[in-house]
This record gives structure tokens, sequence and C-alpha cells, in this order.
């Protein structure tokens, strides 16, 4: 009886857990959409009935916090996205097998909601081999330790644990509503990523296994359609996709698929010691209209937003944390400016042509000149012999100018009427008739975004904060603690054996960090050997990866940087016995490649010591001592709870630069929203971490001096060498810490230094974009928006065509002074502008009027507005350079 009562309870208890969830479910799912289908035709995805040229942006969850999230969604809003796109990150979601997270930054649920609920579809990625710059791919490093698996091809572990997890994620999205039928945003998935790269290696069981893993995926019974990238051999009922830098050539493998573009590639990752890829926003632009002038109708843009790659969760080998990627929103979440106005004004040129995109099913192909063409977008309807009464009347026309010259302009004619064409450009007619957009031609503002502090800023500061602040820079603290690493051996747990470990299979990538000690014996006859013929032993490795660093009895004597490089280090030992310890250190796991998981870490091949007397001594046979990590990462004395245990003792300016050491210091906030950074450009090569939350490895090495081109010239096809710049700076110095990672007072900042740096120098700076200018001529095209409002039935028309010049300081932020206005022929770029012959004497005042103390301004392109025509005849431009100031600033800013 009383089992059953209670039975019964427990179940009433589970229907009223069952019944809420529902409606929790129900209210969320009301919050986003009206369920809905997702199929597709040869032409585009299908929604709910209706073709759709869609604009996607390629944000990753784990990359930005959760606070950061609902702003950058805003923010690809706002910049006319209508999907976001990410991968799911296996290693992040099961770190232990079997023991799952979907906490914080891995909430992937509560992201999709966020996607969800802001109007917004999602492309679920889930791979789960994701590349993406992410350790190990995005593998779990446990995953090697499966008996007998081989990743990624025809291997029954394999599939297992991929199947797995594969299904965890589809069934979590399921419980939770998020696809579309269920009124949630997710309207397409991916299985595998890029396999059609590697698969001929793996030969045909990499044939095979793509039809297993489309099969399997498939068999989940998600509900919308599947796709795989670069995959030219998909199967019928998955969509293969393009990736790159353009893709508007791509054609898929079976005339049922639309075209699909996974990553448009807008910028690149970096490497340490690299230099800084920019991909100009003209370029970036001309690629996605290209993709939708020749048939494309699905682009993401990988990334909209990259991120950071906080804890040790970048790729690589040698990939740094800031995942910024040049994209349109950068690493701190601020607007990359001119990118993102720009692709926002690409976009709505795009959206106003999509009623005649989604209309036809090709477009009509014209051949405008040598390397001029057009391509028509209307229905039933042949253009080439229309008159313009006729394509007036034609509701449906959208049409698409290229000019793929790569050095000169052109004008062509296009049904009766002259367009000019820029080099290198796309003119975007949503009415066959007029251009409402050109790739070249940026209309949209550059921001420069600093990260000093400015003056006004300091009144915020409290005057212990203040004394910090030499030279306009604030230090993070005057009082620094330190601790030694213990080199080598600091725990009972570890272990010696004969020969020479892989390095993974020791530290399961718990650590970067992998010591290996054995001990050498020099006698006498040795020494005197080496000094009669005046030589030094030395030490060979056959190939190691990536940063090895040499001690003997204690010191450190060499390192060694590279990936699978072969190691010459002379050394010098004293008589009798000598440790000798190697520190193998990894920088990223592998994230590419056939066979990538069979690379592992560390040593490869013999390790000798040369040059004695009897001949050289075999190290690889030795006895080695291995001890895993180090000793402060183990006793976490980065967390606000442990570090106290550490033995800290006061740091004094005569103790540094040492190696191997920890430092820690408290310091305060700044006010305000701003991104924080920290710059550790005066440290070496290490880790940090604040409040506990690790914020990434650090590393200051330099780009090199050559290699950035001193002109930018967008013209022509992008690669990621082209255009890059800082060269001869280290390649990164700042570090992102979240807001939502700080209090306002007493952070705990700890750093692990491995080479020697000064945390005296150590600098926390406020990240915005304190210069924003505009430049926009008589001869740009009106707003974007002006043209949206207008009535599409027709041609689009508008009264009002002059073209205005937008400025826009970041969220909490005013226009605090005009720093250069001329209305006339103003010369130079951002930061250089000086006036030309003409200029209006009422520019300053203009602009001033319109835009000082406000958070954005524009202005008209005309003479009206300046008051009269300064230069009759000429074709004027305005530009101008604006200061912004943090909006708490304001008063005393505009006293300056
Ligand atoms: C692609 C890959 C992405 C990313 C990108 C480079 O090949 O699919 O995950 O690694 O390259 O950023």
């Amino acid at each position: 009886m009383g089992g059953s009562r209670s039975r019964g309870l427990v179940e009433c208890a589970l229907i009223s857990v069952l019944v809420m969830a529902i409606e929790v479910a129900q209210t969320s799912s009301a919050n986003m959409f009206k369920p809905f289908n997702v199929s597709y035709d040869h032409r585009a995805i299908i929604i709910d009935g209706k073709r759709r040229m869609l604009i996607s942006a390629g944000i990753h969850y784990p990359r930005a916090t959760p606070q950061m999230w609902p702003d950058l969604i805003a923010k690809s809003k706002e910049g006319g996205a209508d999907v976001i796109q990410t991968y799911v990150f296996w290693n992040g979601h099961e770190p232990v097998r079997g023991q799952y997270n979907f906490a914080g930054r891995y909430d992937i649920v509560k992201f999709v909601k966020l996607v969800g609920s802001s109007g917004l579809y999602l492309h679920l990625r889930i791979g789960p081999y994701v590349c993406a710059e992410w350790n190990f791919g995005g593998f779990p490093v446990w995953l090697r330790d499966v008996p007998g698996i081989e990743f990624r091809t025809e291997n029954v572990p394999f599939k297992e644990e991929m199947q797995r997890f594969v299904k965890k994620i589809v069934e979590l999205m399921r419980e939770e509503m998020l696809f579309s039928w269920q009124g949630g945003p997710i309207i397409m998935l991916q299985i595998e990523n890029e396999y059609g790269d590697v698969e001929s290696p793996y030969g045909q069981r990499g044939k095979e296994y793509v039809k297993w893993a489309s099969q399997m995926a498939l068999d989940l019974g998600a509900g919308v359609p599947w796709v795989m990238c670069k995959q030219p051999d998909a199967p019928d009922n998955i969509i293969n996709a393009c990736n790159g830098f353009y893709c508007d050539g791509f054609k898929p493998n079976s005339y049922n698929k639309p075209v699909l573009w996974t990553e448009n590639w807008d910028g690149w990752y970096t490497t340490w010691g690299g230099r800084l890829p920019h991909r100009p926003a003209e370029d970036l632009a001309f690629a996605v209209a290209r993709f939708f002038q020749r048939g494309g109708s699905f682009q993401n843009y990988y990334m909209y937003f990259g991120g950071t790659n906080f804890n040790r969760t970048s790729g690589g080998p040698f990939d740094i944390t800031s995942y910024d990627y040049d994209a349109p929103i950068d690493e701190y979440g601020l607007l990359s400016e001119p990118k993102w106005g720009h692709l926002k004004d690409l976009h709505a040129a795009i959206k106003l042509c999509e009623p005649a995109l989604v209309a036809a099913d090709l477009p009509q192909y014209l051949k405008l000149g040598p390397k001029q063409e057009a391509h028509v977008y209307h229905v039933g309807i042949d253009i080439e012999g229309l008159n313009l009464t006729q394509y007036r009347s034609e509701s449906r026309c959208s049409a698409f100018l290229a000019n793929i010259d790569e050095r000169k302009a052109a004008a062509v004619t296009f049904l009766g009427q002259t367009y000019y064409l820029p080099p290198w450009s796309v003119s975007i007619l949503p009415d066959c008739r007029n251009t409402v957009f050109n790739t070249a031609k940026v209309g949209a503002q550059t921001s420069v975004k600093m990260v000093d502090f400015d003056l006004p800023l300091l009144a915020h500061f409290s005057a212990q904060k203040q004394s910090t602040i030499h030279n306009g820079v604030s230090y993070i603290s005057k009082s620094w603690m330190t601790v030694k690493e213990p080199i080598g051996v600091w725990s009972e747990n570890i272990f010696t054996v004969q020969g020479i470990l892989e390095h993974l299979n020791v530290t399961k990538d718990h650590s970067d960090y992998l010591w290996y000690i054995t001990r050498i014996y020099v006698s006498d006859d040795d020494i005197a050997f080496w000094e009669e013929k005046e030589v030094r032993p030395t030490l060979t490795i056959d190939s190691m990866r990536d940063v090895l660093r040499v001690f003997i009895n204690g010191k450190l004597i060499g390192s060694v940087i590279g990936h699978w490089v072969k190691v010459v280090q002379p050394v010098q030992f004293i008589k009798g016995y000598n440790d000798l310890l190697l520190l193998s250190q990894t920088v990223g796991l592998q994230n590419y490649g056939a066979f990538f998981e069979k690379d592992g870490a560390g040593f490869r091949g013999q390790i000798k010591l040369t040059g004695f007397r009897n001949g050289d001594l075999d190290l690889s046979k030795s006895s080695w001592t291995y001890q895993v990590g180090l000793k402060g990462e183990f006793l976490n004395i980065y967390t606000m709870e442990e570090n106290e245990k550490a033995g800290w003792s006061d740091l004094t300016l005569d103790a540094i630069p040492t190696t191997f050491s920890w430092y820690k210091t408290y310091f305060n906030s700044a006010d305000g929203t701003e991104p924080v950074a920290l710059d550790l450009g005066s440290m070496g090569k290490g880790q940090a971490w604040v409040n506990g939350h690790h914020i990434g490895r650090y590393w200051t090495l330099v780009a090199p001096k050559d290699g950035c081109q001193r002109i930018c010239d967008y013209r022509g096809p992008y690669n990621s060498d082209k255009c890059t710049t800082n060269c001869g700076k280290p390649t990164q110095s700042w570090y992102h810490i979240p807001r939502s990672w700080l209090q306002a007072s007493d952070n705990l900042l700890v750093i692990f230094e491995e080479t020697g740096g000064n945390p005296f120098d150590v600098s926390i700076k406020l990240r915005s974009a304190q210069i924003i200018c505009g430049q926009v001529s008589e001869s740009h095209y009106p707003p974007l928006w002006k043209w949206s409002q207008s009535d599409f039935n027709a041609s689009i028309l508008i009264n009002d065509t002059t073209p205005e010049l937008h400025l826009r300081c970041d969220d909490e932020h005013v226009i605090a002074s005009i720093k250069f206005a001329s209305y006339g022929t103003p010369q130079g770029s951002c930061q250089k502008f000086s006036k030309g012959n003409c200029h209006a004497p009422s520019s300053f005042s203009v602009v001033s009027e319109a835009c000082l103390g406000r958070n954005s301004c524009y202005i008209g392109i005309s003479n009206t507005v300046f008051g009269s025509d300064p230069c009759r005849g000429i074709v004027k431009t305005l530009a101008v350079e604006a200061r912004c100031v943090s909006s708490s600033n304001n008063v005393g800013a505009l006293k300056l």
C-alpha cells in the first residue's frame, strides 16, 4: 500500500514537473516562432514554404561569455543577419567521457534560445569534428584512448563515439523544442566538416565513412536539412556546401541542391609570431555580391564574431588566444568599422532583391564587356528583348552588374542606361534600374579603436587607482607577490620508465607541460676529452613540437620552438652526475589534417647526446622520470580559494625578470561598460587567470618585420597574406577579460611566466572606438533604408536621393569633439584628412550642430545642408573625423 501510495505521489510530482516543463517549453517556443518546416530545392532553402536568400553570422558561443551573447546576437541582427551559425564543441561538452557540461560558456541551449527569441534562425554544425582552430579540432583528447579507435573513418569504436555525441546533441535540441518544426530557431544542421579535403588518404574506408555519417545523421530524425561542407561526394539527401574566400563559381553535386556557402572567410586566424590578417570590406562585399549574383542563396560569415580562445581551447599548434578574425564584430564585441556597416548596407541591398532572386529559377547572364557581366533575376521574360517600358512594369526584376577587372573602372550599358563600375566591384540594382549599392563604394564610417586611458576617464578613478598611472598608462598594480615554480619533480605523482613516452599519452592534455628527467654521468675522461678537442657535447632530438626547454642541473640552457623540427642544442656538464630536464610543451593541439590523432606531441625519433669520449649516448632508451604539469596549476593557486596556500612573497623590482615564476596581484576594475583588456606586452610566455577564470595562454612573440604592404589595395583576389598588419610588433599583447569576470575591487590576477617578464608593467586597457570618421560624396548612393521603405511593387522610387554621412559611437559613448570637417574636396583618409581647394566655411558648424553630444548623427551631402555650393561643377565630398567618449565623461569632455 505504502509503496504504491508513495509511487502515486512521485508520479503526481513527475506529472506536475512534466506539465511545468511543457509550459516552460511552450512559453519559450512561443517566444520564438510558430512551428515551421524547412526544406530546399535547387534554388534556395525553403522556410515555411518560401524560398529565402539568407545571410548568416558565425558566432561560436564558447568564444564569448553568456553575458556577451545577447549583444552579439543583437548586433548581428542589426547588421542584417537572418541566421546565426555555430559549431558544437564536443571537448567542451564532454571533458570526461560520459560527463557532460552544458553550463556557462557551454550552455548551448541558452545560446540557441537567445538566437530564437531574437527572431533569428540557427545553423547548428555538430561536426563533431569542427577544426575551427580549436584544440584538437573539437575532439576530446580522451577519444584517443578508446581501444582500437581511428578518427574519421570506417572504424566501429569511432563511429560509436561519434554517433553517441551527435545523438546526444540532436536529442537535447529536440527536448528543448529548438527545431523549426517545434517552433525553435534551428533550420539546418551539419555533419562532419570539410572531410572532402582529407578523404583520399582514407581510401575506400573514407568513402564508406561519408555514407555512414550521412545516414547516421539522417536517421536521427531531426526534421531539418543536413549539410556537409566541402564534400563533393555528399549523398543525395545531404547538401554539399562551399567554404572559401570566394564561392561564386560553386556548383553542388546535384541539381536538386541549393548553392550554400557555409564559411565565407572574412579574415583569417593568427598564430603566435604571425602578422594580423585583414580582409578589406570592399573585397568581402564583392565576394558576397558575386555569390548572390551567380545563384547563391545562403552565405555565412566565418566569423561574424570570432571572440577569444579562453583557457587552453586554442588549437593549432600555435594559434593565439584572440580569434578576432578581422570579423565585422571584433574580439571584444565592438563593431569593426567600416566592415560591419558596409556589409549591413550590402545585406539591405540583397534583401531588396530577394523577391526577384527567389522568384527566378536561374539568373539570365548578359555579357557587358570583356570583364563586365550582368546577372538578371526576373520572371518569365527575356531581358534582352525588353524595352524600357516593359521592364519598368515588370514587378520582379533585380540585377547585379559586375566589373571583375582588377585594375580598371568601366562604364557599361545595361537596359539602355549607363552604369559606372569601379574596378573589382558589383553594383546591385533591385529594380533592374537604380543602383542602390556598389561593393567598392564604402559609405559606412571607419572606427579606430584605442585602448589607452584617455584623460576624461581619469576623473572616475579612485586616488589609489590614479597613483598607478604614469605617462598615461594605467599599470595594474604597484604591489606584486611571487612564488617560484619548481624545476622538475614537484609531486609524488611521478613515475620512471625506460624510454621516451609520447607527450599526450602521459599528460592526456591536462596541462601543456610535461617534464622528462634523466641523469647523465660525466667522467674525468669526458671532461678532458672536451677540453682537449675543444668540443661541447650536444643534445640532439630527431623531431619535436611545440616548445622545448632544456635544463641542466636546474638551469635553463636553451629553448626550441617549432612544429616537428630537429633539435641540436650544445650543452655543458659538470663532472659526476648531471640532471638533464626536458620540458616539453604543447601550444594548442593539432586541429586539421588526415590522421591528426596519430600525430601526438612532444618528441619523435631518437634523443642523443653526441660528443662523448666513448661515442654518442642514446637517451631514447635511458630511464626517464615523468612529471605532468606545474605545481601551481595542479594546486589551483590561481583561484580565490587556493591562492593563499602557495607561499607567496613580496616581489621587489630588482628580483625581475625571472623564469618559471608565478605572480599575483589584486586590482580594481575600471568604471563603465567598455571591454577590458590586460596588456601583457611586458611579459614573456605563460598563462594568466583573473578571479580564477583562465583568460588563456599569452606569448609576446613578435611578427616578422616585413610582409605588411604599405597600402592595402582591395582589388584582386584576397588571400590571408594580403593586407596583413602589425609587422615587427608582438602578435598579441592584449588579452580580453570579459566584464562579467570582474568585480568592482580586489580582482585577483595570477600569472605564470616561463621566460621572464616585468609584472610591474602589466596594465589594463579599456577598449572603445575613440576616433570615428566618415567620408561620403555626392556620387555615393542614398541610404539603403530609404529604398527599403519604398513601395517595391513597381520599380523602386524615392524622392530624396541625397547621400548621407552617418556617424555612431559605441553604446554609451557620445561624440565629444569634431576634429575635422570639410564639405568640398577634402583629401586623405581617417586621421589624415586635410582640406582641399574647395571647402564650405560652414562645414565645422554644420557637423558640430548635428553631432556634438550625441551617440549618433547624420548629415546630408548637399549644398542645401551647407548653405551654398562651395565649388560649382565639382563633385563634393564631406569628410569628418570625430572623437567619442564614454557618456558619463561627456560633460568634462565637452569642456576640453
Ligand atoms: C576551415 C574550417 C574551419 C576553420 C577555417 C579556418 O577549413 O572548416 O573550421 O578552421 O578553415 O579558419
